[in-house]
């Protein structure tokens, strides 16, 4: 298969495919183009028999990916902040999310904003002691679009999702693990080879099982009405002074200045 600029594909003989999200000079931030490429790099993959189990990973050890490209989308207007939203979920989040094949999240660094919803619309998740992961759109007068607002309280409750929300925090790789935001972490050094032994157990059973039993999950927790709300909530924020300010101000490497409307 080809390697792309953005995008390293790795298949091994057993079955196991990587994909190296490849922007480390800004943290594997999700632009169009990645988007893009994941998207036929993932479509190409499910489809090809001999891949068994999806791995995800960001290349360097910084970041898995911190986020949708801020640079990107500060000027946009509300028509396209949702249009932004719902063409990410479409082509990339909900392609991962119901997959037919299990991929599995390596984090191997930041897991923000669109990084962190990446990585939970993964059917798993293992990361490195040293990853850090949150959701700090409302520090930019934004909230998650890409699934956040719903799959981060399916995995880890309303309370503890609207806190990490709302705050715009980070947690370590530890809470993580305890909250259940991620399956499993090692040390960094460690990190592949505990996905790989992952990948290698699940390789072991099924394939028409496994396709079956993520769709029946799936089914059970359908978040569709909430992500249409997200959508259309995220649109909404970037007619605000709020999103000017706070993408203005990531931009300009400064604190923000929120003027509340
Ligand atoms: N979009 C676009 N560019 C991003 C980015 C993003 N989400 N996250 C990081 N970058 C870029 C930075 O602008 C910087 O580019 P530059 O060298 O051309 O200035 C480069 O990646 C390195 O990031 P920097 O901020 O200098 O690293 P740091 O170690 O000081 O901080 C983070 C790391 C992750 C804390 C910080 O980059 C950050 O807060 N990123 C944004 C996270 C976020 O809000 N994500 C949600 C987006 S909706």
């Amino acid at each position: 298969m080809a390697a792309e600029q953005t995008l390293v594909l790795r298949e091994d003989q057993s079955g196991t495919c990587l994909l190296t999200i490849n922007r480390p000079d800004k943290l594997n931030a999700l632009n169009r183009e990645t988007i893009q490429v994941l998207n036929q790099t993932l479509t190409q993959a499910l489809s090809d028999k001999d891949i068994r189990v999806i791995l995800i990973t960001g290349q360097g050890e910084k970041a898995f990916v911190a986020g949708a490209d801020i640079a990107e989308f500060a000027h946009f207007d509300a028509a396209q902040g949702k249009a932004l939203a719902a063409d990410g979920q479409r082509l990339l989040f909900d392609l991962v999310a119901n997959a037919t094949k299990p991929i599995i999240a390596v984090i191997n660094g930041y897991a923000l904003g669109g990084g962190l919803e990446l990585a939970m619309a993964a059917h798993m998740r293992v990361a490195s002691t040293t990853a850090k992961m949150g959701l700090p759109e409302t520090s930019l007068g934004l909230i998650p679009g890409y699934g956040g607002t719903q799959r981060l309280a399916q995995l880890i409750g309303k309370g503890r999702a609207l806190e990490l929300i709302c705050t715009a925090g980070m947690i370590d790789a530890q809470r993580a693990y305890e909250i259940g935001l991620v399956n499993h972490i090692f040390p960094s050094e460690e990190l592949m080879q505990g996905a790989q032994k992952l990948a290698d157990s699940i390789k072991k059973t099924a394939p028409t099982a496994l396709a079956q039993a993520i769709g029946a999950v799936n089914v059970g927790l359908d978040p569709s009405a909430g992500l249409n709300a997200e959508i259309k909530a995220f649109g909404a924020c970037f007619d605000t002074e709020d999103f000017k300010e706070g993408t203005q101000a990531f931009l300009e490497k400064r604190k923000a200045q929120f003027p509340g409307r």
